[in-house]
């Protein structure tokens, strides 16, 4: 389905214009295989937005968050002001993906080097590793769960924000929210993806602020509606004059732990405490050399860049001819592809968890990225698939693990941002409340205006079971002050020979941002698609067992030849939403995924 760019509704939208920015200027169930992995539903195909720049550039997933990032980057400030602005925004306008009630990992790399800044939600001091089981000790089920005031984490983006912008901010603090600000006070027009996803929410409806704030007597907000967020504008504006501090403490925090603490639909336990307490850590990025690039990621607690560099490597040692014709991948590419995967989320389902609470195998992360290790998984691949559930964890270097793996559970929501700016730095951002909607509860920061934020279900990222049958304990099980287990992989891409930059990528999707992520970098790199192709290229996921293409993007003999080789195959909408920058001899240029709708720009 092909629809009108939103972008062009958007731009002439009532002739909107950033004042406050041109001051700046002239200054569900535990068994396995029943995740659903594209939890925001599909809102159709956008034209992709394809384009160049000469100096800076980003790309994010509405037009109108792009606009305030370009905005302050033209204003002269740096890719971590941008992601400020960009991300301020997103919670006002794609307020199902992410929000200042969320985390994030920001992965920036500038004249310090690389650095990982993570804003990861933590469990609050009070959770045991029963948060998600019944009176009969069974996994609640999976809405159950996260449309309540037991999923909530606390929140880290701000916090984390605060600290990327102390290190990295050129512009002040409190000029990056003023987008958002204005925008929150003057209404912005509901998108079309936001109207079909409030119109296919039932959990959100339950929550009396949401409900008054999003719906009109039961009906969802017209696509096209302006809606003015007068709570959120009021938060925003305490943020930006206060710091994040306000938000962790007084009548926002206050409200904040009231909702959680007395939702009905079960009680959460954070507390004022534990939002004073909670810490955004920087951690050291994972570079791995593939072909002739460093391809760098996020280190636990995401699962992203282990996940994806086992996919690739393991690709490396089963070569096909011709892994794409016509725009379509072969069965024999799509074959590996799938299999590896199913190897590498065995991995993933054993040993990868917060990094404060468990020990790497072998002491070291890398040794999941052992070339020698990824041979031997590689040697398992055969003409015909393991099938589902078929394949096991591997044992790099003789680790001995005491560990049960984790059984798959639905993951959920997000967006991501790629930022380059005018001095160097490259950043790429992956950003989340988990589920659509998050919690389900939006929160007005004690305002008693109407709208406001939404709080996050980031706390469902856990294993629900803490342990196995066996009594052995899941490492990633809830524990206080843990980070949930996540999937969101912010890349940066360097030529190893120059070190020059040469990517930004990213996509929200869950665990399917494994397979999003790893495709497009083989489609970029080593197939050297044109940005427009790699974003559109069809999806092929699974997380070890059934196999899910895309819905209509593949020839029918695919999925039959895929069944012939042994793979339980059938289609689904599988929402990426991809955002691409790269590194070429006029500038810069990037895609933003038409299955959602992002947008590029830059100058
Ligand atoms: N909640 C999405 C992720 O962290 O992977």
């Amino acid at each position: 389905m092909q629809s009108t760019p939103l972008f062009l509704r958007c731009t002439k939208w009532k002739g909107f214009t950033f004042s406050a920015l041109l001051l700046l200027g002239s200054s569900g169930s535990l068994h396995a295989y029943d995740a659903a992995i594209a939890p925001e539903a599909s809102s159709g195909l956008t034209n992709t937005s394809v384009f160049q720049a000469q100096t800076f550039a980003v790309a994010a997933a509405n037009p109108l968050a792009t606009e305030a990032g370009y905005q302050i980057l033209r204003a002269g400030g740096s890719a971590v002001d941008a992601a400020i602005a960009v991300q301020a925004m997103l919670t006002l306008v794609e307020p199902q993906s992410s929000g200042i009630g969320g985390g994030a990992f920001l992965l920036l790399s500038s004249d310090q080097g690389m650095q990982a800044f993570d804003g990861r939600e933590t469990a609050p001091a009070a959770a045991t590793g029963d948060l998600f089981l019944n009176d009969d000790g069974e996994p609640l089920a999976f809405m159950e769960a996260a449309a309540s005031g037991r999923s909530v984490g606390v929140p880290g983006l701000l916090k984390m924000l605060e600290l990327a912008h102390q290190q990295h901010g050129v512009l002040d603090w409190s000029d990056l929210f003023a987008p958002a600000v204005q925008l929150a006070e003057e209404g912005f027009p509901v998108s079309a993806r936001l109207h079909t996803l409030l119109e296919g929410e039932t959990h959100l409806r339950e929550d009396p602020l949401a409900a008054a704030f999003y719906y009109d007597n039961g009906e969802a907000l017209p696509e096209g509606y302006i809606l003015k967020n007068p709570a959120l504008a009021a938060i925003l504006r305490q943020i930006a004059e206060q710091g994040s501090q306000v938000f962790y403490q007084g009548d926002i925090a206050d409200d904040m732990v009231n909702r959680v603490q007395q939702h009905p639909a079960g009680s959460g336990g954070l507390t004022l405490e534990d939002l004073l307490a909670y810490q955004p850590a920087v951690r050291e990025p994972i570079c791995t050399p593939w072909k002739v690039y460093d391809v760098c990621g996020f280190p636990p607690p995401s699962s992203g860049h282990l996940t994806i560099m086992q996919v690739l490597g393991m690709l490396e040692y089963l070569p096909v001819d011709t892994p794409v014709h016509n725009g379509e991948q072969s069965v024999d590419w799509l074959h590996r592809f799938i299999e590896v995967a199913r190897l590498s989320f065995a991995d993933r389902a054993l040993y990868i968890a917060d990094p404060d609470f468990v020990e790497a195998p072998g002491g070291d992360w890398n040794t999941l990225l052992n070339p020698r290790y990824l041979a031997s998984r590689a040697a398992i691949v055969g003409d015909q698939s393991m099938g589902n559930g078929g394949a096991q964890a591997g044992n790099p270097q003789e680790f001995f693990t005491a560990y049960a793996p984790q059984s798959d559970q639905p993951e959920y929501g997000t967006s991501h941002i790629s930022i380059v700016d005018g001095m160097g730095n490259a950043l790429a951002m992956t950003t989340t409340i988990e589920a659509a909607f998050g919690a389900r509860i939006l929160a007005d920061g004690g305002t008693g205006l109407a709208g406001g934020y939404l709080l996050n279900n980031e706390l469902t990222d856990f294993s629900f079971r803490p342990g196995d049958a066996e009594g052995r304990l899941i490492a990633n099980r809830v524990e206080p002050g843990k980070r949930p287990r996540s999937s969101m992989s912010p890349t940066l891409v360097f030529d190893t020979e120059t070190g020059e930059w040469v990517a930004s990528l990213g996509s929200p999707g869950g665990a399917a941002i494994i397979h999003y992520t790893a495709r497009s970098l083989i489609a970029l790199l080593d197939w050297q698609l044109a940005p427009s192709e790699v974003v559109g290229l069809p999806h092929t996921v699974t997380l070890g067992g059934p196999v899910w293409l895309e819905t209509d993007r593949f020839a029918p003999e695919t999925l039959s030849a895929l069944e012939a080789l042994g793979h339980d195959v059938s289609e689904r909408d599988l929402t990426s939403g991809i955002q691409l920058l790269i590194n070429i001899p006029e500038g810069i240029t990037g895609a933003a995924d038409p299955r959602r709708e992002g947008r590029v720009m830059g100058d």
